[in-house]
């Protein structure tokens, strides 16, 4: 794929992710680099669909350690079980908050986010890093984004 993002407007999400996909398909399986990946997946999701905050923190020892994103400036660590992320991490499962203020436990980092998504990178059953996206739109994540920001993350290769 030539470094450029082709962007449907006027389809369905599903018909936006099917085309995210298929190109990041081509973009990411020519490259091994995790970093460069993330790097590229961040960059193109929040291109595709201007969510507040695209992201992903990588497990390293006991914490959830902050790594390429597009956005804003946010937290650098997060433990075990803390957080919208470190539940993800903990329960490895991916978590659809459609209301933050309403989540125990959320951590704040920027006060325009209002729903939130986080999906776990799990290999061999263990939980290695995760893609968290902010919305500054209530109830913006549904399971079509579940679906296929697992698809997405299913892309990346294991450090
Ligand atoms: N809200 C997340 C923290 C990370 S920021 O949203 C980028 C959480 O509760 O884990």
């Amino acid at each position: 794929m030539a470094e450029s993002l082709i962007k449907l407007t006027d389809c369905s999400k599903t018909e936006q992710y099917e085309s995210l996909v298929r190109q990041l398909e081509a973009l990411v399986g020519n490259e091994w680099d995790v970093i460069a990946n993330m790097a590229n997946i961040s960059a193109a999701i929040k291109d595709v669909f201007g969510f507040l905050w695209v992201g992903f923190y990588i497990v390293k020892d006991d914490w959830l350690v902050l790594g390429p994103f597009q956005g804003s400036i946010a937290c650098t660590r997060i433990a075990r079980g803390r957080g919208v992320c470190g539940i993800a991490w903990q329960e490895t499962r991916t978590l659809v908050v459609p209301d933050v203020n309403l989540f125990s436990g959320h951590i704040a980092c920027s006060s325009l986010s209002k729903s939130e998504i986080v999906v776990p990178l799990v290999h061999q059953d263990k939980v290695w890093a995760v893609l968290d996206i902010d919305s500054s739109q209530p109830a913006h994540f549904d399971d079509v984004d579940a679906v296929y920001l697992n698809k997405i993350v299913g892309l990346i290769s294991v450090v």
